[in-house]
Protein backbone atom coordinates (compact mmCIF):
# COMPACT_ATOMS: atom_id res chain seq x y z
CA UNK A 1 0.00 0.00 0.00
CA UNK A 2 2.79 2.44 1.20
CA UNK A 3 5.19 1.48 -1.83
CA UNK A 4 1.82 2.11 -4.26
CA UNK A 5 1.65 5.59 -2.52
CA UNK A 6 5.10 6.33 -3.10
CA UNK A 7 4.77 5.51 -6.71
CA UNK A 8 1.89 7.44 -7.19
CA UNK A 9 3.84 10.67 -5.54
CA UNK A 10 6.44 10.16 -8.06
CA UNK A 11 4.20 10.11 -10.72
CA UNK A 12 2.77 13.41 -9.47
CA UNK A 13 5.94 14.82 -8.85
CA UNK A 14 7.29 13.84 -12.29
CA UNK A 15 4.26 15.24 -13.88
CA UNK A 16 4.13 18.76 -12.04
CA UNK A 17 8.41 19.05 -12.42
CA UNK A 18 8.15 18.93 -16.04
CA UNK A 19 5.03 19.78 -17.12
CA UNK A 20 6.31 21.25 -20.51
CA UNK A 21 8.82 17.92 -21.29
CA UNK A 22 5.94 16.35 -23.40
CA UNK A 23 6.06 17.40 -27.21
CA UNK A 24 3.33 19.44 -28.55
CA UNK A 25 -0.15 17.15 -29.70
CA UNK A 26 -0.02 17.65 -33.71
CA UNK A 27 -3.25 18.69 -33.69
CA UNK A 28 -2.59 21.79 -31.15
CA UNK A 29 0.37 22.39 -32.71
CA UNK A 30 -1.63 23.10 -36.25
CA UNK A 31 -4.30 25.24 -34.74
CA UNK A 32 -1.79 27.42 -32.35
CA UNK A 33 0.09 27.77 -36.12
CA UNK A 34 -3.09 28.51 -37.86
CA UNK A 35 -4.24 31.02 -34.84
CA UNK A 36 -0.58 32.64 -35.25
CA UNK A 37 -1.48 32.46 -39.45
CA UNK A 38 -4.43 34.33 -38.44
CA UNK A 39 -3.26 37.37 -37.49
CA UNK A 40 -2.30 40.46 -39.48
CA UNK A 41 1.31 39.99 -39.83
CA UNK A 42 1.93 43.66 -39.28
CA UNK A 43 -0.15 43.70 -36.32
CA UNK A 44 2.47 41.50 -34.47
CA UNK A 45 5.21 44.24 -33.13
CA UNK A 46 8.89 42.22 -33.02
CA UNK A 47 8.82 41.54 -29.54
CA UNK A 48 5.23 40.05 -28.51
CA UNK A 49 4.46 36.48 -27.82
CA UNK A 50 3.24 36.27 -31.38
CA UNK A 51 6.84 37.07 -33.16
CA UNK A 52 8.47 34.58 -30.86
CA UNK A 53 5.84 31.84 -31.95
CA UNK A 54 8.53 30.57 -34.95
CA UNK A 55 7.00 27.66 -36.46
CA UNK A 56 9.05 27.26 -39.08
CA UNK A 57 11.66 25.59 -36.77
CA UNK A 58 11.57 22.44 -35.88
CA UNK A 59 10.08 23.75 -32.47
CA UNK A 60 7.62 22.40 -30.56
CA UNK A 61 5.10 25.00 -28.95
CA UNK A 62 4.93 23.21 -25.73
CA UNK A 63 8.60 23.20 -24.87
CA UNK A 64 10.42 26.10 -26.53
CA UNK A 65 7.66 28.89 -26.79
CA UNK A 66 8.06 30.65 -23.61
CA UNK A 67 5.11 32.96 -23.72
CA UNK A 68 1.33 33.19 -24.72
CA UNK A 69 0.92 29.30 -24.06
CA UNK A 70 0.55 26.65 -21.25
CA UNK A 71 0.52 23.00 -21.79
CA UNK A 72 -0.82 20.13 -20.09
CA UNK A 73 1.75 17.50 -19.10
CA UNK A 74 0.86 15.20 -22.27
CA UNK A 75 1.49 18.23 -24.21
CA UNK A 76 -2.08 19.65 -24.93
CA UNK A 77 -2.94 23.17 -24.93
CA UNK A 78 -4.22 24.44 -22.27
CA UNK A 79 -3.94 27.80 -22.05
CA UNK A 80 -3.44 30.73 -24.20
CA UNK A 81 -3.17 34.58 -22.79
CA UNK A 82 -2.10 36.76 -25.47
CA UNK A 83 -0.05 39.95 -24.12
CA UNK A 84 -2.21 43.14 -25.12
CA UNK A 85 0.49 43.83 -28.44
CA UNK A 86 -2.24 45.20 -30.88
CA UNK A 87 -2.78 42.13 -32.89
CA UNK A 88 -5.41 42.02 -35.21
CA UNK A 89 -7.37 39.52 -36.84
CA UNK A 90 -10.51 37.24 -36.78
CA UNK A 91 -10.60 34.35 -35.09
CA UNK A 92 -9.63 30.92 -37.01
CA UNK A 93 -12.50 28.32 -36.71
CA UNK A 94 -9.95 25.08 -36.07
CA UNK A 95 -9.55 27.04 -32.84
CA UNK A 96 -11.44 24.64 -31.68
CA UNK A 97 -9.60 21.68 -32.40
CA UNK A 98 -7.44 22.94 -28.79
CA UNK A 99 -10.03 20.41 -27.64
CA UNK A 100 -8.16 20.64 -24.15
CA UNK A 101 -8.12 24.56 -23.97
CA UNK A 102 -9.52 25.67 -20.47
CA UNK A 103 -8.28 29.59 -20.78
CA UNK A 104 -8.51 31.37 -23.74
CA UNK A 105 -7.60 35.34 -22.90
CA UNK A 106 -7.13 37.61 -26.00
CA UNK A 107 -7.63 40.72 -23.76
CA UNK A 108 -6.52 44.39 -25.09
CA UNK A 109 -5.95 43.78 -28.55
CA UNK A 110 -7.53 44.42 -32.18
CA UNK A 111 -9.37 41.01 -33.03
CA UNK A 112 -12.49 41.78 -34.91
CA UNK A 113 -15.54 39.91 -36.38
CA UNK A 114 -17.50 37.14 -34.79
CA UNK A 115 -17.06 34.66 -32.32
CA UNK A 116 -16.39 31.33 -34.17
CA UNK A 117 -19.18 28.94 -33.93
CA UNK A 118 -16.78 26.10 -33.68
CA UNK A 119 -15.92 27.31 -30.06
CA UNK A 120 -19.41 25.37 -29.13
CA UNK A 121 -16.63 22.55 -28.95
CA UNK A 122 -14.64 23.92 -26.65
CA UNK A 123 -16.22 21.87 -23.81
CA UNK A 124 -13.36 22.45 -21.18
CA UNK A 125 -13.14 25.88 -21.23
CA UNK A 126 -13.26 27.61 -17.94
CA UNK A 127 -12.69 30.92 -19.04
CA UNK A 128 -13.09 33.18 -21.51
CA UNK A 129 -11.68 36.46 -22.29
CA UNK A 130 -11.82 39.16 -24.71
CA UNK A 131 -12.08 42.41 -23.22
CA UNK A 132 -10.99 45.09 -25.19
CA UNK A 133 -11.09 43.98 -28.47
CA UNK A 134 -13.10 45.32 -31.67
CA UNK A 135 -15.67 41.94 -31.72
CA UNK A 136 -18.81 42.41 -33.49
CA UNK A 137 -22.15 40.46 -33.53
CA UNK A 138 -23.99 38.64 -30.65
CA UNK A 139 -22.06 38.14 -27.63
CA UNK A 140 -22.82 34.18 -28.19
CA UNK A 141 -23.78 32.26 -30.75
CA UNK A 142 -26.66 30.26 -29.62
CA UNK A 143 -24.85 27.07 -30.55
CA UNK A 144 -22.64 27.11 -27.85
CA UNK A 145 -24.94 26.94 -25.58
CA UNK A 146 -24.73 23.12 -25.18
CA UNK A 147 -21.20 22.46 -24.75
CA UNK A 148 -19.71 25.07 -22.78
CA UNK A 149 -20.79 23.45 -19.20
CA UNK A 150 -17.46 23.69 -17.64
CA UNK A 151 -16.99 27.42 -18.78
CA UNK A 152 -17.12 30.02 -15.34
CA UNK A 153 -15.61 33.48 -16.47
CA UNK A 154 -16.91 35.37 -19.47
CA UNK A 155 -16.26 38.57 -20.14
CA UNK A 156 -16.43 40.39 -23.47
CA UNK A 157 -16.65 44.04 -21.95
CA UNK A 158 -15.24 47.04 -24.59
CA UNK A 159 -16.10 45.47 -27.48
CA UNK A 160 -19.10 45.78 -30.45
CA UNK A 161 -21.18 42.77 -29.77
CA UNK A 162 -25.02 43.79 -30.49
CA UNK A 163 -28.30 41.92 -29.98
CA UNK A 164 -29.85 41.32 -27.14
CA UNK A 165 -28.46 39.28 -24.01
CA UNK A 166 -29.66 35.74 -24.83
CA UNK A 167 -31.85 33.96 -21.87
CA UNK A 168 -30.47 30.64 -22.60
CA UNK A 169 -27.01 32.00 -21.21
CA UNK A 170 -28.93 30.81 -18.39
CA UNK A 171 -28.13 27.20 -19.15
CA UNK A 172 -24.40 28.05 -18.76
CA UNK A 173 -24.44 26.80 -15.34
CA UNK A 174 -20.95 27.21 -14.09
CA UNK A 175 -20.69 30.65 -14.67
CA UNK A 176 -19.88 32.77 -11.98
CA UNK A 177 -18.51 36.20 -13.81
CA UNK A 178 -20.22 37.55 -16.62
CA UNK A 179 -18.88 40.90 -17.95
CA UNK A 180 -20.65 42.45 -21.17
CA UNK A 181 -19.96 45.82 -20.06
CA UNK A 182 -19.55 48.56 -23.16
CA UNK A 183 -20.60 46.74 -25.87
CA UNK A 184 -23.69 47.52 -27.99
CA UNK A 185 -26.53 45.14 -26.34
CA UNK A 186 -30.13 46.36 -26.88
CA UNK A 187 -33.33 45.20 -25.13
CA UNK A 188 -34.51 43.95 -22.33
CA UNK A 189 -32.53 41.46 -19.36
CA UNK A 190 -33.27 38.15 -20.41
CA UNK A 191 -36.12 36.08 -18.42
CA UNK A 192 -33.04 34.75 -16.56
CA UNK A 193 -29.53 34.34 -16.17
CA UNK A 194 -26.77 31.35 -15.44
CA UNK A 195 -27.92 31.02 -11.65
CA UNK A 196 -24.49 30.73 -9.89
CA UNK A 197 -23.31 34.25 -11.33
CA UNK A 198 -21.20 35.95 -8.27
CA UNK A 199 -20.44 39.11 -10.60
CA UNK A 200 -23.26 40.73 -13.21
CA UNK A 201 -21.47 43.54 -15.26
CA UNK A 202 -23.49 44.72 -17.69
CA UNK A 203 -22.28 48.69 -17.76
CA UNK A 204 -22.27 51.00 -20.68
CA UNK A 205 -24.80 49.55 -23.30
CA UNK A 206 -28.34 50.23 -24.29
CA UNK A 207 -30.69 47.82 -22.49
CA UNK A 208 -34.27 49.02 -21.55
CA UNK A 209 -36.75 47.63 -19.32
CA UNK A 210 -37.04 47.13 -15.97
CA UNK A 211 -35.07 45.38 -13.28
CA UNK A 212 -37.41 42.25 -12.91
CA UNK A 213 -37.56 40.52 -9.68
CA UNK A 214 -38.31 37.26 -10.94
CA UNK A 215 -34.85 37.60 -13.12
CA UNK A 216 -32.72 38.04 -9.97
CA UNK A 217 -34.30 35.94 -7.23
CA UNK A 218 -32.73 33.12 -7.78
CA UNK A 219 -29.66 34.70 -8.53
CA UNK A 220 -28.26 33.17 -4.75
CA UNK A 221 -24.68 33.79 -5.07
CA UNK A 222 -24.77 37.28 -6.45
CA UNK A 223 -22.45 40.17 -4.79
CA UNK A 224 -21.86 42.55 -7.52
CA UNK A 225 -24.61 44.06 -9.88
CA UNK A 226 -23.57 46.70 -12.49
CA UNK A 227 -26.41 48.03 -14.34
CA UNK A 228 -24.69 51.86 -14.61
CA UNK A 229 -25.09 53.27 -18.36
CA UNK A 230 -27.85 51.76 -19.76
CA UNK A 231 -31.55 53.26 -19.89
CA UNK A 232 -33.14 50.83 -17.36
CA UNK A 233 -35.95 52.55 -16.04
CA UNK A 234 -39.21 52.37 -14.02
CA UNK A 235 -39.01 51.10 -9.80
CA UNK A 236 -35.66 50.24 -8.20
CA UNK A 237 -37.93 47.41 -5.67
CA UNK A 238 -36.92 46.29 -2.16
CA UNK A 239 -35.95 42.86 -2.78
CA UNK A 240 -32.53 44.16 -4.95
CA UNK A 241 -31.08 44.99 -1.48
CA UNK A 242 -31.74 42.03 0.03
CA UNK A 243 -30.37 39.74 -2.07
CA UNK A 244 -29.03 37.34 0.25
CA UNK A 245 -25.16 37.41 -0.78
CA UNK A 246 -25.29 40.88 -2.61
CA UNK A 247 -22.04 43.65 -1.80
CA UNK A 248 -22.08 46.20 -4.18
CA UNK A 249 -25.16 47.71 -6.19
CA UNK A 250 -24.20 50.18 -9.39
CA UNK A 251 -27.49 51.32 -11.24
CA UNK A 252 -26.30 54.98 -11.84
CA UNK A 253 -26.97 56.80 -14.84
CA UNK A 254 -30.07 55.41 -16.22
CA UNK A 255 -33.79 56.35 -15.60
CA UNK A 256 -35.23 54.96 -12.92
CA UNK A 257 -37.75 57.37 -10.98
CA UNK A 258 -38.44 55.50 -8.04
CA UNK A 259 -36.55 54.00 -5.00
CA UNK A 260 -38.26 51.43 -2.80
CA UNK A 261 -35.62 50.36 0.36
CA UNK A 262 -37.11 47.93 2.49
CA UNK A 263 -36.12 47.02 6.05
CA UNK A 264 -32.87 44.92 5.68
CA UNK A 265 -34.95 42.89 8.37
CA UNK A 266 -31.63 40.03 8.52
CA UNK A 267 -30.77 40.12 5.04
CA UNK A 268 -27.92 42.27 2.81
CA UNK A 269 -25.78 41.98 6.14
CA UNK A 270 -23.43 42.22 3.21
CA UNK A 271 -24.15 45.22 1.19
CA UNK A 272 -21.26 47.67 1.44
CA UNK A 273 -21.45 50.19 -1.72
CA UNK A 274 -25.10 51.54 -3.66
CA UNK A 275 -24.81 53.92 -6.27
CA UNK A 276 -27.83 55.17 -7.79
CA UNK A 277 -26.74 58.99 -8.98
CA UNK A 278 -27.95 60.35 -12.33
CA UNK A 279 -31.21 58.68 -12.69
CA UNK A 280 -34.83 60.49 -12.32
CA UNK A 281 -35.06 59.38 -8.88
CA UNK A 282 -38.05 60.74 -6.79
CA UNK A 283 -39.34 60.94 -3.08
CA UNK A 284 -37.38 60.89 0.07
CA UNK A 285 -33.84 59.55 1.09
CA UNK A 286 -34.70 56.12 2.13
CA UNK A 287 -34.28 56.41 5.99
CA UNK A 288 -34.39 51.93 5.86
CA UNK A 289 -30.56 52.33 4.27
CA UNK A 290 -29.59 52.86 7.70
CA UNK A 291 -30.04 49.49 8.81
CA UNK A 292 -28.02 47.86 6.56
CA UNK A 293 -24.98 47.46 8.34
CA UNK A 294 -22.10 46.98 6.11
CA UNK A 295 -23.24 49.81 4.25
CA UNK A 296 -20.60 52.55 4.16
CA UNK A 297 -20.68 54.10 0.48
CA UNK A 298 -23.72 55.88 -1.14
CA UNK A 299 -24.27 57.65 -4.20
CA UNK A 300 -27.74 59.39 -4.78
CA UNK A 301 -26.28 62.24 -7.29
CA UNK A 302 -28.31 64.16 -9.57
CA UNK A 303 -31.61 63.07 -8.78
CA UNK A 304 -35.03 64.92 -7.96
CA UNK A 305 -34.92 63.19 -4.46
CA UNK A 306 -36.23 66.19 -1.64
CA UNK A 307 -36.70 66.33 2.33
CA UNK A 308 -34.22 66.17 4.99
CA UNK A 309 -31.17 63.98 5.25
CA UNK A 310 -32.51 61.71 7.88
CA UNK A 311 -31.06 61.26 11.10
CA UNK A 312 -31.19 57.55 11.07
CA UNK A 313 -27.76 57.98 8.76
CA UNK A 314 -25.99 59.35 12.06
CA UNK A 315 -26.39 58.03 15.56
CA UNK A 316 -28.72 55.12 14.86
CA UNK A 317 -26.93 53.29 11.67
CA UNK A 318 -26.85 50.05 12.30
CA UNK A 319 -23.23 48.58 11.65
CA UNK A 320 -20.25 51.12 10.24
CA UNK A 321 -20.86 54.25 9.35
CA UNK A 322 -20.99 55.63 6.60
CA UNK A 323 -17.48 56.61 4.99
CA UNK A 324 -18.82 57.72 1.46
CA UNK A 325 -22.14 59.82 0.97
CA UNK A 326 -22.55 61.94 -2.03
CA UNK A 327 -25.90 63.45 -1.89
CA UNK A 328 -25.13 66.45 -4.50
CA UNK A 329 -27.43 67.51 -6.88
CA UNK A 330 -30.80 66.84 -5.82
CA UNK A 331 -33.23 69.06 -4.00
CA UNK A 332 -31.96 67.89 -0.15
CA UNK A 333 -33.02 70.48 2.27
CA UNK A 334 -32.73 71.16 5.97
CA UNK A 335 -29.32 71.70 7.85
CA UNK A 336 -26.58 69.32 7.44
CA UNK A 337 -25.49 67.44 11.09
CA UNK A 338 -22.30 69.02 11.94
CA UNK A 339 -20.73 65.53 12.30
CA UNK A 340 -21.34 64.51 8.91
CA UNK A 341 -18.94 67.07 7.67
CA UNK A 342 -16.40 66.91 10.85
CA UNK A 343 -16.38 63.42 10.94
CA UNK A 344 -13.71 62.52 7.92
CA UNK A 345 -16.53 61.44 5.32
CA UNK A 346 -16.18 61.68 1.92
CA UNK A 347 -18.85 62.39 -0.47
CA UNK A 348 -20.57 65.73 -1.63
CA UNK A 349 -24.10 67.71 0.19
CA UNK A 350 -23.45 70.28 -2.61
CA UNK A 351 -26.25 71.73 -5.22
CA UNK A 352 -29.25 70.91 -3.04
CA UNK A 353 -31.07 73.14 -0.47
CA UNK A 354 -29.32 72.22 2.74
CA UNK A 355 -28.19 74.78 5.24
CA UNK A 356 -24.98 74.87 7.75
CA UNK A 357 -23.00 73.46 5.10
CA UNK A 358 -20.34 75.51 4.99
CA UNK A 359 -18.42 76.33 1.43
CA UNK A 360 -14.51 76.05 2.90
CA UNK A 361 -15.89 72.26 3.32
CA UNK A 362 -14.66 70.28 0.33
CA UNK A 363 -18.08 68.01 1.37
CA UNK A 364 -20.13 71.32 0.52
CA UNK A 365 -18.84 71.90 -2.64
CA UNK A 366 -20.77 72.90 -5.28
CA UNK A 367 -22.66 75.42 -3.56
CA UNK A 368 -26.15 75.41 -2.83
CA UNK A 369 -28.96 75.74 -5.37
CA UNK A 370 -30.18 79.79 -5.58
CA UNK A 371 -33.01 80.28 -3.11
CA UNK A 372 -35.63 80.61 -5.71
CA UNK A 373 -35.03 77.23 -7.18
CA UNK A 374 -35.31 75.68 -3.59
CA UNK A 375 -38.69 77.79 -2.94
CA UNK A 376 -40.60 76.67 -6.23
CA UNK A 377 -39.23 73.29 -5.33
CA UNK A 378 -41.07 73.42 -1.89
CA UNK A 379 -43.99 75.94 -2.05
CA UNK A 380 -47.10 74.97 -4.02
CA UNK A 381 -46.98 71.40 -4.58
CA UNK A 382 -48.86 71.03 -1.38
CA UNK A 383 -45.78 70.19 0.78
CA UNK A 384 -46.53 71.98 4.26
CA UNK A 385 -43.67 74.19 5.21
CA UNK A 386 -43.78 72.29 8.85
CA UNK A 387 -41.82 75.81 9.70
CA UNK A 388 -38.82 74.17 8.08
CA UNK A 389 -36.03 76.56 7.88
CA UNK A 390 -35.34 76.92 3.96
CA UNK A 391 -32.23 78.74 5.54
CA UNK A 392 -31.08 79.76 1.46
C1 LIG B 1 -8.65 20.08 -36.83
O1 LIG B 1 -9.07 18.82 -36.39
C2 LIG B 1 -9.66 18.03 -37.41
C3 LIG B 1 -10.14 16.76 -36.74
O2 LIG B 1 -9.15 16.21 -35.96
C4 LIG B 1 -8.66 17.78 -38.53
O3 LIG B 1 -9.28 17.05 -39.57
C5 LIG B 1 -8.16 19.10 -39.07
O4 LIG B 1 -7.14 18.91 -40.01
C6 LIG B 1 -7.62 19.95 -37.93
N1 LIG B 1 -7.25 21.25 -38.44
C7 LIG B 1 -6.01 21.70 -38.34
C8 LIG B 1 -5.73 23.04 -38.98
O5 LIG B 1 -5.17 21.09 -37.74
C1 LIG C 1 12.23 31.31 -37.30
O1 LIG C 1 13.47 30.74 -37.07
C2 LIG C 1 14.25 30.57 -38.28
C3 LIG C 1 15.51 29.81 -37.91
O2 LIG C 1 16.14 30.38 -36.80
C4 LIG C 1 14.56 31.95 -38.82
O3 LIG C 1 15.30 31.82 -40.02
C5 LIG C 1 13.25 32.65 -39.14
O4 LIG C 1 13.52 33.97 -39.57
C6 LIG C 1 12.38 32.70 -37.90
N1 LIG C 1 11.08 33.21 -38.28
C7 LIG C 1 10.51 34.19 -37.63
C8 LIG C 1 9.15 34.60 -38.12
O5 LIG C 1 11.01 34.74 -36.68
C1 LIG D 1 -20.32 19.54 -28.44
O1 LIG D 1 -19.10 18.87 -28.56
C2 LIG D 1 -19.17 17.64 -29.25
C3 LIG D 1 -17.79 17.03 -29.29
O2 LIG D 1 -17.07 17.37 -28.17
C4 LIG D 1 -19.69 17.85 -30.66
O3 LIG D 1 -19.86 16.61 -31.30
C5 LIG D 1 -20.99 18.61 -30.61
O4 LIG D 1 -21.38 18.94 -31.93
C6 LIG D 1 -20.82 19.87 -29.81
N1 LIG D 1 -22.09 20.58 -29.71
C7 LIG D 1 -22.25 21.79 -30.24
C8 LIG D 1 -23.60 22.39 -30.08
O5 LIG D 1 -21.36 22.38 -30.82
C1 LIG E 1 -40.70 39.93 -15.40
O1 LIG E 1 -40.17 38.79 -16.01
C2 LIG E 1 -41.10 37.74 -16.13
C3 LIG E 1 -40.38 36.58 -16.69
O2 LIG E 1 -39.58 36.97 -17.77
C4 LIG E 1 -42.25 38.16 -16.99
O3 LIG E 1 -43.19 37.13 -17.04
C5 LIG E 1 -42.87 39.38 -16.42
O4 LIG E 1 -43.86 39.84 -17.30
C6 LIG E 1 -41.83 40.45 -16.21
N1 LIG E 1 -42.46 41.55 -15.57
C7 LIG E 1 -42.44 42.75 -16.07
C8 LIG E 1 -43.15 43.78 -15.29
O5 LIG E 1 -41.85 43.01 -17.10
C1 LIG F 1 -22.55 58.60 -14.48
O1 LIG F 1 -22.39 59.70 -15.35
C2 LIG F 1 -21.70 60.79 -14.77
C3 LIG F 1 -21.76 61.95 -15.72
O2 LIG F 1 -21.41 61.57 -17.00
C4 LIG F 1 -20.29 60.35 -14.44
O3 LIG F 1 -19.57 61.40 -13.83
C5 LIG F 1 -20.34 59.16 -13.48
O4 LIG F 1 -19.05 58.67 -13.26
C6 LIG F 1 -21.21 58.05 -14.02
N1 LIG F 1 -21.36 57.06 -12.99
C7 LIG F 1 -21.20 55.77 -13.21
C8 LIG F 1 -21.30 54.89 -12.05
O5 LIG F 1 -20.97 55.35 -14.33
Amino acid sequence: MIRHRLHFAVLLLLRFCSPAAAITDATDAAALAALKAAVIPSSIPPFSCLASWNFSLAADPCTTFLCGISCSADGRVAAIVLDGAGYSGELPAVISNLSQLHTLDLSNNFFRGTIPHSLAFLSNLRSLVFTSNRFTGPIIPSSFLTNLSSLQTLELSSNSFSGLIPASLSSLSAISILDLSHNRLTGPLPSSLPPNLITLALRGNLLTGIVNRSVFESLVSLEVIDLSGNRFGGEIEGWLLRLPKIQQINLANNSFAKWEVWPAGGRGDELVAVDVGFNLIQGQLPANLAGYPSLVALTVSHNRLRGVIPWQYLGQKNGASFRRLFLDGNFLYGRVPPELIEGGMTGSFGDNCLEGCPLASALCSPRQKPGWICKSVYSGDGRRRQGDTMGV
